[in-house]
């Protein structure tokens, strides 16, 4: 059987960051879900898309070509041949995606590509309903979550960094509406499946946190 290992987890776990790590450990290709999503609001957002109409965001969506390549800082992430990587990672297209991301119609279009990428190459996918609907049969099955003052902690570090002056209240706020539309949509709400290990972050280390996953992993694959 492939190797497959299932991630999800709230917005600002450090999904993104622990998945690519983890993957490069295992020498498997990490594939990055919610970038996709990105990509759908992005091409939705350029073309004038009411993102409020579901009917015509699924539309689009069926109308557009979202594919993921390997590039050496990790997924590129393509639409329509464009690679749109360093477009899709705005404040607007964040919730553009959260947005999208509730529609039935896009979340088959993606689920559909995402299970075929996965089902020939060993693989690291992360995102919100992996566990539940992309890799039900997954070979390990992690949920990543750290608490939502850390989260939002670790995002307002991050986009000072950056030089984005964004107060950090703003950014707590912003991370609690996106987590409430993220759970509290009726299609594939984010939450845990019984057969995920749930890794809380909020007191380790990116290291630690790398090492927990790895003997998970380890475990799990030889149990
Ligand atoms: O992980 P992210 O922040 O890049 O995800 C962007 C949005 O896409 C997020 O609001 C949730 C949604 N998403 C989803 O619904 N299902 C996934 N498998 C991945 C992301």
């Amino acid at each position: 059987m492939v190797l497959n290992i299932a991630m999800d987890g709230p917005v600002g776990a450090g999904k993104s960051s622990i998945a690519h790590a983890v993957a490069n450990r295992l020498g498997i290709l990490h594939l990055d879900t919610g970038a996709m999503y990105r990509a759908v609001g992005l091409s939705a957002l350029r073309a004038g898309v009411d993102l409020a109409d579901e009917a015509a965001v699924t539309a689009h969506t069926q109308s557009i070509d979202v594919s993921v390549a390997q590039g050496e800082n990790g997924q590129r992430t393509i639409v329509n041949g464009e690679d749109v990587t360093d477009f899709i990672r705005t404040p607007e297209v964040s919730m553009a995606a959260s947005t999208v991301a509730r529609y039935a119609g896009v979340r088959r279009e993606m689920v559909a590509i995402q299970q075929k990428l996965a089902s020939s190459t060993p693989m690291l996918v992360d995102g919100r309903d992996i566990c539940v609907r992309v890799l039900p049969h997954a070979t390990v099955k992690l949920f990543l979550t750290a608490s939502a003052e850390e989260r939002a902690r670790r995002r307002y570090l991050e986009m000072q960094q950056k030089g984005d002056p964004t107060p950090y209240e703003d950014v707590l706020r912003d991370l609690r509406a996106r987590d409430a539309q993220d759970m509290n949509r009726e299609v594939d709400p984010l939450r845990p499946t019984e057969d995920a290990v749930i890794v809380d972050s909020t007191d380790m280390t990116f290291e630690q946190v790398v090492d927990h996953i790895l003997a998970i992993v380890e475990e799990k694959n030889h149990a």
